[in-house]
């Protein structure tokens, strides 16, 4: 079995994972912390502590990222030529696609005005993931659930 395969091997999946759970906690941190810190305020605690999860944010986010570009090889063409969790992959797919577009518009806004329009949409699609994902990982074992009965030899 190949390790970044249509199949992951535990190690694969724990990795992917880790870093999934890593960029998800870090950005809905940064959400939360917003609630209870005042911005002005740059002896505040939570402004230091928001901001380094930002930091790690981004950080894991590249991670994330590269994590991707090993499974679209493998795991994400195999799987979808074999119609395997097509549908739940796809959205996973083009929600971490926009993730990474609107975190570049984060950093770069093609106005300053959209910074916040495009923030508010990159958090919808981060909550999107976090839905997204356990949902890809249950659909996953019913797949192969269904796969490996006796019955079926696909
Ligand atoms: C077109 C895109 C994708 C398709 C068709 C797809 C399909 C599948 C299928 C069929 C499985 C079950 C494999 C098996 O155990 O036999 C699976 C598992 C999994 N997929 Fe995907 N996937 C896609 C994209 C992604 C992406 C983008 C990620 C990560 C961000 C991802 C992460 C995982 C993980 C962590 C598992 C669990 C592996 C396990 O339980 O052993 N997949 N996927
Ligand atoms: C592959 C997925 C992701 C990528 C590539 C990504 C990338 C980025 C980047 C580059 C930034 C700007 C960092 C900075 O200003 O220093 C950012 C900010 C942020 N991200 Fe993500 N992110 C991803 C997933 C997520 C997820 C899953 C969530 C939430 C659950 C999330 C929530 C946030 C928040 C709240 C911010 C701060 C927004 C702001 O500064 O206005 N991101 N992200």
């Amino acid at each position: 079995m190949n390790t970044w395969g249509v199949r992951l091997s535990p190690f694969a999946r724990n990795t992917v994972l880790l870093c999934s759970l890593l960029v998800i906690a870090s950005g809905i941190a940064w959400m939360v912390l917003g609630w209870q810190v005042d911005e002005q305020d740059y002896t505040d605690p939570l402004h230091t502590l928001r901001h380094r999860m930002l930091v790690l944010h981004g950080i894991t986010a590249y991670a994330l990222l590269w994590m991707a570009g090993r499974l679209s090889n493998l795991h994400q063409q195999g799987n979808w030529r074999a119609h395997r969790n097509r549908k739940n992959g796809l959205m996973l797919t083009m929600v971490l696609a926009l993730l990474a577009i609107s975190g570049l518009g984060i950093y770069y806004p093609p106005h300053e005005d959209w910074h916040e329009t495009i923030s508010q949409l990159h958090q919808g699609l981060g909550i999107a993931l976090a839905l997204l994902l356990p949902l890809h990982l249950l659909a996953a074992s019913a797949s192969r659930r269904i796969r490996t009965r006796p019955d079926n030899a696909r």
